[in-house]
């Protein structure tokens, strides 16, 4: 994990910029220059009183005032020149100490101990600050570590769902033309049943091939063909009405669309993904001819896409399941297909850094998707 350079700490504000030894600084001054002023006014008041009624006791009784006061003074400022020490020693080092000790560990050194011995308040609190230092290295040290193991599972995942995908479809190739071949060449000698037998098997090989094709497609996204460049939105979608003309001219589809934005995407992706939505919003139609609308509104870097169809929507209970490999919530029969569309959609759309999700449907009425796309950006123009 990267570390970020330190942040300039945050300006104090009022009379807290000054610093505590100034304000020692300037109440001593004044406590000092304070007594020095008063007790040069006792001693006038008292000189003014002996001129009016000089006596020689009072004159004696006067020195040893002044004496006193002296004396007083002295003692005075060798406590506040202790208290400053003191002050200076005792507080404002181990601040100090503690301060730069706390930088050293926000500067990225996260076992850098904190510590001072002294005064007992400061020794505490430093002990709890580096207590949540070793509690917040241990805890971020054990996700670092579950984040890397995910990504290495995560890539593993991905090359053994390639490698099998790819590696299974040549033998299932053999299967599924040699069982037409063996139901060609001896077509003739075979009964019904036999018939239907070769049948489901060349009906369950091809849909193994598909499903092994659709596999191959996910585990592909963002290993192979990822280079992402500013794309028109528009003209990907136009290419996935392209793939899709003959359903849309059979189901009598009306697709409109807002003035659609460009994005920085892979374009292939992007287009694999218009084509799987707008497949399953034809797909899942109702009795009246798909109407499907492909609208786009700009959300701070990002574009947010929708796709609303007026089909048979989705119950709001499945809208998690919907997006998981394989999952489909109306026999094959009914509907033909996988279950891998939106899960691959899903995968593309994160891949690019966005976000992909169901919003509200009822079922009956039709169903949004939405998707979000980061906007192009100036460098990619
Ligand atoms: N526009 C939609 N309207 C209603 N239901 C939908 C819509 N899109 C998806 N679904 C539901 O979500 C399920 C998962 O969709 P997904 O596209 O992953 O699979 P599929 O279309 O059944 O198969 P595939 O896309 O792999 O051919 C579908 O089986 C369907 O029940
Ligand atoms: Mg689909």
């Amino acid at each position: 994990m990267s570390i970020h350079p330190l942040p300039p700490p945050r300006e104090p504000t009022g009379l807290g910029k000054l610093p505590v030894a100034r304000w020692f600084l300037f109440i001593g001054a004044v406590a000092g220059v304070t007594f020095a002023a008063g007790s040069v006014v006792i001693m006038v008041l008292l000189g003014q009183a002996m001129e009016l009624q000089p006596r020689p006791e009072m004159t004696a009784q006067l020195g040893r005032l002044n004496v006193a006061l002296i004396v007083l003074f002295a003692v005075l400022l060798a406590c506040g020149a202790g208290l400053a020490l003191i002050v200076r020693h005792a507080v404002l080092k181990p601040i100090a100490q503690l301060t730069e000790q706390v930088r050293t560990v926000a500067g990225g050194d996260f076992d850098h101990t904190l510590h001072v011995d002294r005064p007992a308040e400061l020794a505490e609190l430093s002990s709890h600050i580096d207590s949540m230092r070793a509690r917040v290295v241990s805890a971020w040290r054990v996700a670092a570590d579950q984040a890397d193991e995910l990504r290495r599972s995560n890539g593993e995942l991905e090359q053994f769902a390639y490698v099998a995908s790819h590696d299974l479809q040549e033998p299932l190739r053999k299967v599924a033309s040699f069982t037409q071949m063996l139901e060609q060449r001896y077509g003739p000698q075979l009964d019904e049943r036999a018939k239907q037998y070769i049948h489901y098997a060349v009906d369950g090989a091809k849909r193994m091939q598909l499903l092994i094709n659709d596999l191959l497609d996910f585990s592909r996204v963002g290993r192979v063909t990822g280079e992402k460049s500013a794309v028109e939105s528009g003209a990907a979608l136009d290419t996935a009405l392209e793939n899709l003309s003959a359903t849309i001219e059979d189901t009598g589809t009306t697709v409109t669309r807002d003035d659609l934005p460009a994005v920085t995407a892979n374009r292939l992706q992007l287009t694999q993904l218009f084509q799987n939505l707008i497949e399953n919003a034809v797909k899942f139609r109702s009795e009246e001819p798909p109407r499907i609308h492909i609208g786009a509104v700009r959300a701070g870097a990002m574009w947010e896409f929708s796709c609303a169809d007026n089909g048979i929507g989705v119950e709001q209970k499945y809208a998690d399941r919907i997006f998981l490999i394989f999952q489909r919530l109306h026999p094959r029969d009914v509907y033909p297909g996988t279950g891998i569309g939106l899960a691959l959609c899903r995968k593309i759309v994160e891949y690019h850094g966005g976000q992909l999700w169901l919003d509200g449907s009822t079922p009956g009425q039709g169903a949004t998707f939405r998707w979000t796309l980061p906007a192009a950006g100036d460098d990619d123009d």
